[in-house]
């Protein structure tokens, strides 16, 4: 399995409620690596290239309303598969679909057709290149000696 960096976004319900730590400590007992990590509000012009992807369709709205609601917690996790690995972490994108266990299964909630699902996750290579370069210029990126372990 190669070593993969993959972006997530801790969302504003996970900053708000505060189970930030909860979610990383996740990641750390898998065994992956924060790289990079950072806080900042997502702007709308933010949200536009972020998820690209979405413009245009009915939830497009409420997703820039939500993402962009408090400062979210941006991050770069490094390990084998870690882009695959972190999706199936972070569970179903809607939280009642979700399983228990996974991230958005246990901390993810829903209002009436507003989802609230704590963390984003790349969901391929290309993605996960694109994404992290929004965020993070390459001197923001850390590197670990292999020797260090503890
Ligand atoms: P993400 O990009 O945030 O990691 O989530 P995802 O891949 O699991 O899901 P995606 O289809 O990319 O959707 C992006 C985000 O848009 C919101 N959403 N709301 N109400 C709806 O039907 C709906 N569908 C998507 C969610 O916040 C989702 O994470
Ligand atoms: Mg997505």
């Amino acid at each position: 399995m190669a070593v993969e960096r993959t972006l997530i976004i801790l969302k504003p319900d996970a900053v708000l409620r505060g189970t930030m730590g909860e979610v990383i400590t996740r990641f750390e007992r898998k065994g992956y690596r924060l790289v990079g990590a950072k806080l900042l509000r997502i702007t709308p012009e933010i949200a536009d290239k972020h998820y690209a992807e979405h413009i245009g369709k009915p939830f497009f709205g409420s997703l820039v309303a939500f993402i962009g609601m408090s400062p979210v917690l941006v991050a770069v996790i490094e390990g084998e598969d870690a882009i695959a690995v972190t999706r199936k972490l972070a569970g179903a994108t809607n939280p009642l679909k979700a399983e228990p266990g996974t991230i958005r299964g246990d901390f993810g909630f829903t209002k009436g057709s507003d989802i609230y699902n704590t963390i984003h996750a790349s969901d391929s290579l290309e993605s996960a290149a694109r994404e992290i370069a929004l965020y993070f210029s390459p001197d923001e990126l850390c590197s670990y000696d292999e020797e260090a372990h503890l």
